[in-house]
């Protein structure tokens, strides 16, 4: 038997960074996140006789072995959930290329969760638990895939994660591909080493200050402050990583040079996207529909390979 299910990617804009709980995956801070629908994971389960294994579901795509496991890990806790002692072969691939520097954890552990979910209800003859459920269960293999069960925007605290209702809908995605090289320090251990900084002291208070701003700013429509709180906000994670006891940075010379690029243009135009940043060298951009043209001038001003 084979069950399939996809779940996209996400990216916050008010960023989870720090953990209160390592195990589960319980955050230091809130944070609130837009559903990247069309970045994509797909992963199929078929049932097996072996023990539960790996499988690219189509040519050319490919996981670590550090991935593998932490999949496979996270599959023997949802089938612990059913008390369900059988295997699986568990196939996957993103629609985005694997090499696009892209994150993929959330997508893929949401994916994991809900096809698994389904796979082991029917197999148990189980209820298909409702979707706070499968967000907290996929928190628990991955603390950011939590936010991907809802969209278009997502938010994440102490209660769980759930939907959060704001003015902008459908935003224009791109991403300045900087490097696609896998990083050197992942995100979980960043969220262990920023506990060391200075600046991570103040760090919740920060976070949950420029939240309230920032839904304040969607509600009003004030683009250009809810850009100013993005930024202010990547760049206070960016800190902390480079100010903690090993500090270290993801951000490049190109990484600078795109930044100084894209705040010259919102000096001189006055509007421009949402600009912010994950663990990682890349920089992500958000456009209201109505700024395609921003997103075509800005294409070619910083000459990166387009994805969007
Ligand atoms: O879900 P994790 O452990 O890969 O952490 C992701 C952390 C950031 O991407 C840097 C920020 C976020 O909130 O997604």
């Amino acid at each position: 038997m084979k069950w399939q299910a996809s779940a996209p990617s996400n990216i916050a804009l008010i960023k989870y960074m720090g953990k209160r709980d390592a195990t589960t995956n319980i955050p230091t801070n809130a944070s609130l996140s837009y559903t990247l629908t069309d970045l994509r994971t797909t992963v199929e389960l078929e049932s097996s006789t072996g023990a539960d294994s790996w499988e690219a579901l189509i040519e050319d795509f490919t996981l670590s072995e550090a991935a593998i496991s932490r999949f496979l890990k996270h599959l023997e806790t949802l089938k612990s959930k059913f008390n369900y002692q059988g295997h699986f072969i568990v196939r996957s691939s993103n629609n985005f290329p694997t090499a696009s520097g892209l994150a993929s954890s959330a997508s893929s552990f949401a994916a994991l969760t809900t096809v698994a979910a389904q796979a082991l209800a029917e197999l148990t003859a189980s209820e298909y638990p409702p979707i706070e459920v499968l967000a907290d269960w996929s928190r628990q293999g991955s603390g950011s895939s939590c936010r991907s069960f809802f969209s278009p925007w997502s938010i994440w605290d102490a209660e769980g994660a759930r939907s959060c209702t704001l003015p902008y809908p459908k935003l224009l995605h791109q991403v300045v591909l900087i490097s696609h090289e896998e990083k050197a320090v992942s995100s979980s251990q960043a969220h262990r080493l920023v506990t060391s900084s200075p600046a991570f002291a103040g760090r919740p208070e920060r976070a949950e200050q420029r939240l309230q701003a920032l839904i304040n700013a969607f509600h009003e429509q004030d683009w250009a402050q809810a850009y100013q709180l993005c930024w202010d906000e990547f760049q206070d994670m960016h800190q902390l990583f480079e100010t903690c006891k090993n500090p270290f940075s993801y951000m490049t010379e190109s990484t600078h040079r795109v930044l100084r690029d894209l705040q010259s243009y919102w000096n001189t135009q006055g509007d421009g996207p949402l600009v912010t940043m994950d663990a990682g060298p890349n920089i992500h951009l958000l456009y209201r529909p109505d700024q395609e043209d921003h997103a075509n001038q800005i294409k070619d001003l910083i000459h990166y390979a387009p994805f969007s």
